[in-house]
């Protein structure tokens, strides 16, 4: 079982093993978290790194190496477009979470940051997102610490209270 963390913060500034990114399909940056982990690593190199990765089907999830973040790899997931809920979103997020887990696994990584994927742009509501994210999380058959960065309060509240915490 992974233990989890609820912590409030800016991911980019976080010092761990693996630190997950709310990609696209494309890994072509973007905004939000994407563009803020891309800035921060180094956009010229990270960009070229993605791009010889040649995209990543929503629920997966690839690796780059981290550059100037504080950590030994990125690992890049594209989470589901919110479409009203009947479009697999919920498997396609539970997806996400363990296939980041198990990249992280394989790069031999003990401690995993995540922030709150598809619940920005992608308009996933919150407060489903949430209890995805913690089961997919605590059900992880792996001793890995693995922390859910919140960047605001809201969400924040919001995760805290489906962990029980
Ligand atoms: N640290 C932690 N969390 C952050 C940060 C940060 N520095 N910046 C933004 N966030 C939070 C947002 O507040 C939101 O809760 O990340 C969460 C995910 O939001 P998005 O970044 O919009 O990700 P998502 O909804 O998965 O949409 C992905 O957005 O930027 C594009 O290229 C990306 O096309 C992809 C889409």
């Amino acid at each position: 079982m992974a233990h989890l963390q609820i912590i409030q913060g800016d991911i980019t500034t976080m010092k761990a093993d693996a630190i997950v990114n709310a990609a696209n399909t494309a890994l072509a940056g973007g905004g939000g978290v994407d563009g803020a982990i891309h800035k921060a690593a180094g956009k010229k190199q990270l960009d070229a790194a993605c791009a010889q990765l040649h995209g990543c089907p929503t629920g997966e999830a690839k690796v780059t190496p981290a550059f100037n973040l504080d950590a030994q790899i990125i690992i890049h997931t594209p989470g589901p477009i919110w479409q009203g809920g009947q479009h697999h979103e919920a498997q396609l997020l539970a997806n996400s979470y363990a296939n980041s887990l198990q990249q992280a696994l394989n790069y031999h990584c003990q401690t995993i940051l995540f922030p709150s994927i598809s619940t920005g742009v992608y308009g996933y509501p919150l407060k489903l997102a949430a209890p995805i994210a913690i089961k997919s999380i605590r059900d992880f058959p792996a001793n890995l610490q693995v922390s859910m960065v919140c960047y605001n309060l809201p969400t924040y509240q919001v995760y805290l209270s489906a962990a029980n915490l």
